[in-house]
């Protein structure tokens, strides 16, 4: 049966995880290849992804356990440098798991095209004119891309805005046009740019202006997916901390985030800790999801926490997390890149909306892990204890050796490499 507890995990070697990844889900060796340091990325396919190449680069790709969402057991394949967010992940993951797991859900998967007219002689007669049109625009942009027409997507809808509008405004007037595509499992950016290129001259000869820009907006709004979880207090307990405190906590903490920018920016780049692994192990465009994410956490007007952090009539604590998710499960980077092959298999999602919602599972249970850590002992105190197998590892540990001399450094409050070759040296001698 496929779970995503595998405890002891992160104790075994590299060799024995993989291994016991392949067992767990049925990989055969060649998918497994992938993973092989010199299988990763073959330079020649790099070569035809972007330009100038002269190598790759890689990350570490550890794996998010224990995650169950709306009953499903997922192992979350996360390509991140930075220490503590893969443990943190799967350590809420845990918790979140005893207390039910996430549930979650995702609106309807429409991505949003612009189309800017400028020039026009009456703004308000070419809006009109645009909108009269709106079926012929519609059947025109999905006549210029048939195939996803073909898989049940396309061009559904449009509207048309005027901005600066105002006489006393800064800018000078235009016309926006959003065309709203369903892209089904893409991403959909070369649909919808493919779109709203083609239905440019139609446009400019209708509104008789200038037509600009034709670009796809990354304020995927009708493309959200939502997670929740609701964890009952005596699953918070930290050490000395009560789960009452860490469950107060965590709410102050999102109070904090929810009033002040400075703040604010702070946690959701705790969250997105969690969403860029797992966007970027999966193939896809992570600039394109962090822009939406944070002009999504200021669509009030103001910057405030992504997350929403509350206790409930029950005394349990109860987080949530709805995000633009302009993400796909096919085309892209996703076919060419084979980790990112191989993490859709370890993913085993069947959808975009359904990876969507894996996403932002995770973001919640980031948020959680490091609210959890900075309203009890901080973050230094894990952040330390696996940062010193680093510089372990950097002063020539191997095997065994690493926890020990890692410990070793932890005990004695010197997170060095000179101090860790000192210990090095006596262990081996
Ligand atoms: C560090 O990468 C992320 C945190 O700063 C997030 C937060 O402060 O909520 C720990």
């Amino acid at each position: 049966m496929r779970s995503s507890r595998i405890p002891g995990f992160y104790k075994k070697s590299v060799e024995e995880r993989k291994a016991l990844l392949s067992q767990t889900l049925d990989l055969s060796a060649e998918d497994i290849k992938a993973l092989d340091s010199d299988g990763v990325l073959p330079v020649e396919t790099a070569d035809k992804m972007i330009e100038n190449v002269v190598g790759t680069f890689q990350l570490p790709l550890g794996l998010g356990l224990n995650f169950l969402i709306n009953g499903k057991e997922y192992i979350i394949p996360m390509a991140i440098e930075e220490p503590s967010v893969v443990a943190s992940a799967s350590h809420i993951a845990k918790i979140v798991r005893d207390a039910g797991g996430f549930t979650t859900e995702a609106s309807e998967r429409i991505m949003i095209g612009q189309i800017q007219v400028v020039g026009c002689a009456d703004y308000a007669v070419a809006k009109q004119a645009l909108l009269e049109a709106k079926q012929d625009l519609i059947d025109a942009a999905n006549a210029a891309y048939p195939s996803i027409v073909a898989r049940g997507g396309g061009s559904q809808d449009l509207d048309v805005r005027i901005l600066n509008d105002s006489p006393n405004s800064d800018y000078g007037k235009m016309l926006v046009l959003h065309l709203y595509i369903d892209t089904c499992d893409a991403m959909g950016a070369n649909i919808v740019n493919t779109m709203v290129e083609s239905l440019a001259p139609t446009v400019e000869k209708l509104t008789s202006g200038k037509v600009y820009l034709r670009i796809l907006s990354n304020l995927a709004d009708r493309c959200v997916a939502r997670a929740k979880c609701v964890i009952p207090p005596k699953l918070l307990v930290t050490g000395e901390y009560s789960g009452e405190e860490v469950r107060d906590g965590v709410v102050h903490a999102f109070e904090f985030a929810d009033s002040d920018p400075y703040r604010a920016v702070t946690h959701n780049k705790g969250i997105m800790n969690g969403i860029d692994p797992v966007v970027i192990a999966t193939g896809n465009d992570w600039r394109a999801v962090e822009a939406g994410a944070h002009a999504y956490a200021a669509r009030y007007g103001s910057y405030r926490s992504m997350t929403k952090w509350y206790v409930d009539a029950e005394g349990n604590l109860v987080g949530e997390l709805e995000l633009p998710m302009s993400i796909g499960t096919v085309g892209g980077a996703i076919r060419v890149h084979p980790v990112s092959q191989l993490a859709h298999k370890i993913l085993h999602v069947e959808s975009a909306s359904e990876l969507a919602q894996v996403i932002v599972s995770v973001g919640l249970a980031q948020n959680l892990g490091a609210l959890k850590a900075l309203v009890t002992d901080g973050i230094q105190k894990g952040h330390m204890a696996l940062h010193s197998r680093s510089v372990a590892i950097a002063a020539g540990a191997t095997g065994e050796m690493i926890d020990i001399i890692a410990e070793q450094l932890v005990k004695e409050k010197e997170i060095r490499v000179g101090k860790a070759k000192e210990l090095v040296e006596q262990y081996t001698k």
